[in-house]
């Protein structure tokens, strides 16, 4: 039985900075957690974390493991087993507990086919990260797909039961998802947190629901609201420069756009978000531009503290799940 879950989910389009508040709330200073889980998506995720100072990254194995929780891969993802094993081998060369690291048994196998498929069709045409990810997942609505359970070494087929306190990581965000994303623009997992259901536990038990946005938004991948026009904005290239807007997993250089705060309320609304962070403000501070679409218009701000409040007031107008709203910075800073 679990006594409760907190999940933490991507508002955006991703990259809002997840990682580093799953690292913190499974750090054992405010929060505890027995376990922590991820419920979909797979190697097109990529969350970086610093710890003492190091920075780490990976793609499918939950940040659990970064600080000694049991971490579970969840049936509603796909698990690419070459990808797996190099994260495991970079994870032990980094001294941590690898034996803490289980995948369900019924999660999804990229083949390589899948990835063949992904890179020669999908990355082109809609900017996918190439990991396979669309191919596996219709090969599992297909059912033809290929389960953990016959393809992994059995010392990493989960086979307990969760239990305890539970802490849902999310991969990718709300715009990604296969729902309510602009679709054909969308991963082909469901992002949001009732999707966290899925590693086996009733709605009843969640808790917070940690939603994590940054104070302008980017892109990585094709989309329509992100047209290639906004590479050649000056300010915004800065803004990409100063926030190092890189894909973890791809490399490529994200397309960078103020902060759309109808969009961003839309999300708190879906997610049911009780705890909003939103990231990266030291960034909006460097640049000492503070603007954010609303209702259509860019509206400007003479400073830090302004934008603040606009977006304090709108988004508790606009959610009454909302609990806490916290302003944060670069992870490097925390
Ligand atoms: P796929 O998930 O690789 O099929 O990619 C589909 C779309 O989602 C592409 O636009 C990707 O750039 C985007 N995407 C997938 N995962 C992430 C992520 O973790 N961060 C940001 N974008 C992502
Ligand atoms: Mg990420």
């Amino acid at each position: 039985m679990i006594e409760y879950a907190d999940v933490v989910v991507g508002l955006s389009w991703g990259d809002e900075g997840k990682g580093k508040v799953v690292s913190h709330l499974c750090s054992g200073v405010d929060y505890q957690y027995d376990m922590v889980a991820r419920w979909g998506g797979g190697s097109n995720a990529g969350h970086t974390v610093y710890i003492g100072g190091e920075k780490y990254k990976t793609h499918i194995i939950p940040s659990g493991v970064f600080h000694g929780v049991p971490s579970i891969i969840g049936p509603g993802c796909v698990l690419h087993p070459e990808s797996f094993y190099s994260e495991i081998e970079y994870l032990q060369s980094n001294g941590f507990d690898t034996s803490l690291v289980k995948v369900a048994p019924n999660c999804h196998i990229v083949l390589d086919e899948h990835i063949s498929f992904d890179k020669a069709n999908l990355a082109g045409k809609l900017g996918t990260t190439g990991r396979g990810i669309a191919p596996c997942y219709s090969s599992k609505s297909a059912r033809t797909g290929t389960l953990a359970i016959d393809a992994l070494d059995k010392q990493y087929i989960w086979d307990g039961a969760l239990e305890g306190r539970l802490l849902c990581e999310g991969a990718q965000g709300v715009w990604l998802d296969i729902n309510h994303g602009l679709y054909p623009y969308v991963t082909s997992s469901e992002t949001l947190p009732y999707a966290a259901c899925g590693i086996g536990f009733p709605s009843q038990s969640i808790r917070n629901i940690w939603g994590c946005a940054k104070l302008y938004d980017t892109r990585s991948g094709e989309d329509p609201r992100f047209p290639a026009e906004l590479l050649e904005n000056p300010l915004l290239k800065e803004l990409a420069d100063l926030g190092q807007e890189y894909g973890v997993t791809t490399g490529r250089r994200r397309k960078v756009n103020w902060l759309n705060l109808n969009m961003l309320i839309k999300s708190v609304q879906l997610t049911g978000t009780t705890h909003l962070v939103i990231n990266k403000c030291d960034i909006i501070k460097e640049l000492g531009e503070y603007k954010l679409y609303y209702n259509g218009k860019l509206v400007r701000f003479s400073n830090f503290n302004r934008m603040k409040s606009f977006i304090e007031e709108r988004v508790r107008e606009g959610s009454q799940y909302v609990r806490d709203i916290l302003f944060s910075h670069s992870p490097e800073v925390i």
